[in-house]
């Protein structure tokens, strides 16, 4: 092998390694929030495709566990409207803001659902 090629190789192999750590290093399936209110989504998956790195929400926005932030009693939308959580980016130029499409974010009970049933609405009830 010459120089050449060895360092392509380890560049290949470095990216390829790095690929796999992005996809396993965060959860698949969208969080729902439950508190104070039912069936609000955060998705990070939708979040990563926007490029946006690891460390702008787990430095200080959000510990990496799902549903921590809504063990806090200020986890309400008057936070986010100060710039606080989702908010610090949902500010209306960042990202849509928090007092718009308030239907994107909180998906409700019949959304939850059909996340639980891989897409599909339960017809049954119907
Ligand atoms: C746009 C914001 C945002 C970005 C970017 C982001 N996360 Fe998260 N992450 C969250 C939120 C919100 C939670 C849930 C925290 C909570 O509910 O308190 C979370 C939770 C997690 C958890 C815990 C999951 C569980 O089931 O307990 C892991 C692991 C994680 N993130 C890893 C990552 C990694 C790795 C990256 C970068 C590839 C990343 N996150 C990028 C917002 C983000
Ligand atoms: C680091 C910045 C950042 C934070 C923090 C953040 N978002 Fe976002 N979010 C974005 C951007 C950028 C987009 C895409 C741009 C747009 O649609 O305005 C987006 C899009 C979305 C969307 C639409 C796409 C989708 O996933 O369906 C939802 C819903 C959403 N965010 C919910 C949340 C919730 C809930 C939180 C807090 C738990 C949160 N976001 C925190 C930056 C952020
Ligand atoms: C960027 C995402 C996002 C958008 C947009 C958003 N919300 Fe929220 N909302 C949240 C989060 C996160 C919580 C706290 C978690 C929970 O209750 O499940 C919350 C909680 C709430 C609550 C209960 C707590 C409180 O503040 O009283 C109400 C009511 C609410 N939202 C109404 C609205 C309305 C009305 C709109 C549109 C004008 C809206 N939300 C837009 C993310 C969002």
């Amino acid at each position: 092998m010459t120089i050449r090629t060895l360092l392509i190789t380890a560049v290949a192999a470095l990216s390829l390694a790095a690929g796999v750590a992005i996809a396993a290093s965060y959860p698949e399936a969208p969080i729902i929030y439950d508190k104070p209110v039912k069936g609000v989504i955060f998705s990070h998956k939708t979040h990563a495709e926007k490029g946006l790195a690891c460390d702008m929400c787990h430095n200080h926005l959000f510990e990496q566990q799902a549903k921590k932030a809504q063990q806090n009693v200020d986890f309400v939308m008057d936070s986010l409207y100060k710039g606080k959580y989702c908010g610090a980016c949902h500010n209306g130029s960042l990202a849509f803001a928090s007092n718009t499409r308030c239907a994107t974010c909180h998906i409700g009970v019949k959304g939850e659902e059909r996340y639980k049933n891989g897409g599909k609405t339960d017809k049954k009830g119907h």
